[in-house]
């Protein structure tokens, strides 16, 4: 798109340039992220560019999704670096506001989305749902997108995103991005950065714990419990990680299962050192 990228930290001009945009008939995609760009983060990035004439990139490490006792002062940061690795991959516009411009003094609105938001990574961090859809939702209001583009590696996000933008009429298209990986299955990460050599090889037996799980799968296995114990037993294996959950769920309700019957996410959350990581994988015939 010919127009001269510009950053924008208040939301009431990000709105209005984006009004504008819509009006000359642009559609508009919006990429949000919380910054510390990697490979991961660069395919949303394509794929919205492929999908629509402005690609929108918000960069906001939002308080309100982090707990108490979570990364947000140490959370990795450095935004004229996102701009240089974001821009060659296509973005137009970018906006990067500051915490009191996103939540003045007396902000008191959440969004929650009551029955997705309950279980896997709501269950160990409760409140952190209720953080992502308010500020999800903010920043639709705020860069008006005709499309929204996000990473299944936050699978739990991804399902919350959809059902909110169905449940309020947003009238947005969700658009999911498959996970990015290192060459050795780690999924990428913003908070891979945390990891020492050691811990970095012990946090590949997330991947390799679906791997296996869907090994077994494919070879016709389809009991929740005989998968979620092949899925752990690598992390198990390693002493420098410790799971917080590894759990085979619907693939759309994300409700418990026995048996698969059509699609279920098995879904990993362990820790490696201090460090929260999470990974999943989709079992579908
Ligand atoms: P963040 O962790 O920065 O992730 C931004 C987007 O990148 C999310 O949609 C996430 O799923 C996607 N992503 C991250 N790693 C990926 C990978 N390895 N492969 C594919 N996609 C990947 O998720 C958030 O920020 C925040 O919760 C946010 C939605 C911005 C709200 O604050």
């Amino acid at each position: 798109m010919n127009i001269p990228f510009e950053v924008f930290r208040e939301p009431a001009a990000m709105r209005a340039r984006a009004e504008d945009l819509r009006r000359d008939g642009r559609k508009i995609a919006v990429v949000p992220t919380m910054g510390a760009l990697h490979e991961g983060h660069l395919a949303l990035v394509r794929h919205a560019r492929a999908r629509a004439d402005v690609v929108i990139l918000t960069i906001f490490v939002n308080p309100k999704q982090f707990g108490p006792r979570e990364d947000l002062s140490r959370y990795p940061r450095d935004e004229a670096g996102d701009l240089a690795k974001a821009r060659p991959a296509g973005i137009d516009l970018a906006f990067c506001p500051s915490a009191e411009a996103m939540y003045p003094a007396g902000s008191q609105t959440f969004i929650e989305v009551r029955e997705l938001q309950q279980p896997l990574c709501g269950t160990s961090r409760p409140g952190h749902f209720a953080g992502v859809a308010t500020v999800v939702s903010k920043l639709f209001h705020i860069t008006r997108p005709h499309v929204a583009v996000f990473g299944e590696k936050d699978y739990q996000q991804l399902a919350i995103i959809r059902r909110m933008v169905r449940d309020l009429d947003f009238g947005i298209e969700i658009q999911g991005v498959p996970i990015v990986r290192e060459a050795d299955g780690l999924a990428l990460s913003s908070r891979n950065a945390y990891l020492s050599p050691e811990q970095r090889a012990a946090a590949l037996s997330l991947s390799r714990g679906l791997g296996a799980a869907d090994a077994a799968f494919k070879a016709g296995e389809r009991d929740a419990r005989m998968l979620v114990a092949i899925a752990r037993a690598p992390i198990e294996a390693e002493s420098l990680a410790r799971i917080d959950y590894v759990e085979l769920r619907d693939a759309d309700e994300l409700s418990t299962i026995e048996r698969i019957e059509n699609r279920a996410v098995l879904a990993i959350a362990a820790f490696v050192g201090n460090t929260r990581l999470i990974d999943n994988r989709v079992l579908a015939s």
